[in-house]
């Protein structure tokens, strides 16, 4: 993990700056068990990971908003694991309070086994609880245990908070937009699950001939390839759909054999130091694209292209979505797959049967990553430089009478991560082939760029 003391910091500060008067209280996640003494592989909280960068369970992290009348500083507080040789030989190393303080930069740290004694005094008198109340059903239980304690104490003239706050909404808003280090490492991450996806096209071309064509195969490269390059995970779980599979949008069996005539689509990213890539590319298992595979993807390509161009500041977050829809809609009263004018084909949503999920979302520490995506007014949010999102439009054709056979079992969406810039956009994601002459092209010969940007 990048540890980056300022930048963590300087967050921290923020988050204090807008309690005001107050207590946050922000724990990581726990551990989930997979069966009996096994784990799932440990992935911290993103609010805690956001505000503190350390990746360790069983922490929690305590801000307390300073108080001017008495010329106390706002202050951090880390509770963590203890040092524990015994436990470290089996399960690996733990900074412990002492070393954790310093090196990621908390004003006081103590012991997890220290919550309980101490968090009742730290939350006397303090005006105002943040605190994600409904997130957690077990630290809900465990904060109330410490909010009677203190109203117990009303008699000794202590009070409780007045008012709880959610302080997720505070983190939200700074989070959205990610500063220079943030991009920086999604710059890395998009670049490593670029080099997956364009490995995995080669690897498709170089194994059809050879033996059965498994999607689990094709999955298992990206994996290679994301460790290999020092992702810690996958994002999400990968989707490897080959033919009639892609209509299914959250398709994740992949355990079905690739078929030479169909189009395989790949919706897989990974995550670097916390920060997610999200790419979806779709290709011919052969190699080329028969006349309406191509018909469909290029229309979802140039509907992909038009909504990227509109990742602009000062457009509207549902600019893109509405640009890309227009592009797609008109597409399907082309190619016969609606039918009125582009009008009345919006207006009555018969779309939907071909497009059914809307064009991106906020990307980050989450693949679908906090933010709200309207103002309290109702409004759409504005595009801002620092935002980051994905632009994922798609065209799934299921049979059906109303379709031409040629488009059944068609499944396809490409998905690039972008970056709004003070001037327009960059594409996060753009090292990930994606034009019909490029995709051929790299899977007959290899591409001459598939290395990764440093
Ligand atoms: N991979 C999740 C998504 O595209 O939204
Ligand atoms: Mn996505
Ligand atoms: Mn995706």
């Amino acid at each position: 993990m990048t540890v980056n003391l300022k930048e963590f910091q300087h967050r921290r500060a923020l988050l204090l700056r807008q309690m005001g008067a107050g207590i946050a209280i922000i724990p990581t996640a726990a551990e989930a068990i997979r069966n009996r003494d096994s784990h799932y592989p440990y992935r911290f909280d993103s609010y805690f990971y956001y505000l503190t960068g350390f990746a360790e369970p069983e922490s929690v992290l305590i801000l307390i908003g300073g108080d001017v009348t008495k010329n106390e500083p706002p202050k951090s507080i880390l509770f963590c694991r203890d040092k524990d040789i015994e436990r470290e030989i089996w399960d690996g190393f733990r900074y412990g309070p002492e070393a954790a303080q310093t090196q990621f930069g908390f004003d006081e740290a103590y012991t997890i086994q220290q919550l309980d004694v101490l968090m009742p005094e730290l939350i006397g008198n303090q005006a105002q609880l943040f605190y994600s109340l409904g997130a957690d059903q077990h630290w809900d239980a465990r904060v109330t245990g410490w909010l009677n304690i203190v109203k117990n104490k009303a008699r000794m003239g202590i009070s409780a908070p007045q008012s709880i706050l959610d302080v997720r909404q505070l983190i939200d808003t700074q989070r959205l937009i990610k500063t220079p280090f943030e991009i920086d490492l999604m710059r890395r991450s998009a670049n490593i699950a670029a080099s997956a996806h364009n490995r995995a096209m080669r690897f498709v071309a170089d194994n059809l001939a050879k033996a059965t064509l498994m999607e689990y195969a094709v999955e298992a490269e990206f994996l290679h390839e994301f460790y290999r390059h020092g992702a810690q995970a996958p994002a999400y779980t990968s989707i490897v759909a080959g033919g009639a599979n892609a209509c299914t949008l959250h398709y994740n069996a992949n355990n079905a054999e690739l078929k030479k005539g169909d189009l395989l689509l790949i919706d897989a990213g990974c995550e670097l130091d916390g920060y997610a890539s999200d790419i979806t590319r779709t290709f011919p298992v052969s190699g080329k694209f028969s006349a309406p595979q191509r018909d469909l993807y290029e229309l979802v390509l140039n509907a992909q292209l038009a909504a990227i161009e509109a990742v602009n500041p000062g457009n509207h977050w549902n600019t893109p979505h509405e640009v890309a829809l227009n592009v797609l809609v008109q597409g399907l009263i082309d190619f016969k797959l609606c039918k009125g004018s582009l009008e009345e084909v919006l207006e009555s949503g018969s779309y939907r049967q071909f497009y059914m999920h809307r064009t991106g979302h906020w990307l980050g520490l989450d693949v679908h990553d906090a933010g709200e995506y309207k103002d309290n007014k109702g409004d759409w949010a504005i595009l801002e430089a620092g935002h980051t999102l994905t632009v994922e439009p798609g065209c799934y054709v299921r049979p059906a009478e109303n379709v031409p056979e040629h488009f059944w079992n068609i499944g396809i969406r490409i998905e690039d991560d972008v970056l709004v810039t003070a001037s327009g956009n960059e594409v996060l994601t753009k090292n990930a082939i994606k034009t019909v002459a490029d995709i051929e092209a790299h899977m007959a010969h290899g591409a001459p760029e598939m290395r990764l940007a440093s």
